[in-house]
């Protein structure tokens, strides 16, 4: 699949490998030099995808949130902030949830076919709700995603759909922050969890770059020979 969208997989964690604590608050990882950072890589994108958990559980609005970079989209023809998409089997999601609710952007939920006609009735006034197959795998998922115009799709977690994207070998750039604590909880999620990766100790990823911002480090990584510095 040669025109897939580019694929940049976003990631904060602590030290210890959670993206998230226990809690049923939201853990915050970024601090806000780091948040604006990511806002200007969402900015760059046509799409921002998120797994149903993720929705669920953080019920983030996935919006460029600066004026000046919805401005400068709105400049180049685009609309102020990138489309969202989400994945789910169960179709279990809140029509309410500022991922269908805020910003004027396209809303695609895609789930495998069995669950079509449920996540329809649930979602389809909401959002377009695409038959992604059976399974529903990322490569089918940046096909149709293609086919919709999106040339670059920022992939925000969580660990399931990280590890599915990196699984499949269908990402070309990865940014990893680390924050400065440990969460240190078995029942937290980790980036990702156990798997069969294309980068292993044979074969290493690329860095392109580690930056510090404030009290968080960012390593940017090329995973693919599309990553235009790689
Ligand atoms: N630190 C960070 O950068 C960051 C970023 C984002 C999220 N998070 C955290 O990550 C945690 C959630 O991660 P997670 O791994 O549990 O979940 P997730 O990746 O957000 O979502 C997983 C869910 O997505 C759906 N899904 C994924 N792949 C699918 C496929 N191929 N076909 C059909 N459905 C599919 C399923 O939804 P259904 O259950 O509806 O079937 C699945 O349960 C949260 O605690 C959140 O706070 C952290």
């Amino acid at each position: 699949m040669t025109d897939r969208p580019y694929v940049l997989l976003s990631c904060a964690m602590s030290i210890d490998g959670y993206i998230d604590d226990a809690s049923a608050e939201r853990l915050l990882l970024s601090n806000a030099d780091d948040l604006d950072r990511i806002d200007a890589v969402r900015a760059g994108c046509d799409a921002i995808l998120v797994g149903a958990v993720t929705v669920r559980r953080d019920d983030p609005r996935l919006l460029v949130r600066s004026d000046r970079r919805r401005a400068e989209r709105v400049a180049r023809g685009l609309p102020p902030s990138p489309a969202k998409v989400t994945v789910t089997a169960s179709g279990d999601l809140d029509p309410a949830a500022r991922f269908f609710t805020m910003g004027e952007a396209t809303k695609l939920v895609y789930c495998p076919s069995g669950a079509l006609e449920k996540t329809r009735e649930r979602l389809g006034g909401v959002a377009t709700v695409v038959d992604a197959g059976e399974p529903a795998g990322p490569g089918t998922l940046l096909a149709d995603l293609a086919a919709r115009g999106v040339r670059r799709l920022m992939v925000e977690g969580g660990g399931t759909v990280h590890a599915q994207f990196l699984s499949a070998g269908l990402a070309d750039e990865l940014h990893l922050v680390v924050a400065p604590f440990f969460v240190g909880d078995g029942r937290a999620p980790r980036f990702v969890g156990d798997g069969s990766f294309p980068w292993h100790p044979g074969r290493r990823a690329r860095v392109l770059e580690v930056r510090q911002i404030g009290d968080v480090v960012l390593t940017r990584y090329a995973l693919s020979d599309r990553c235009p510095e790689a």
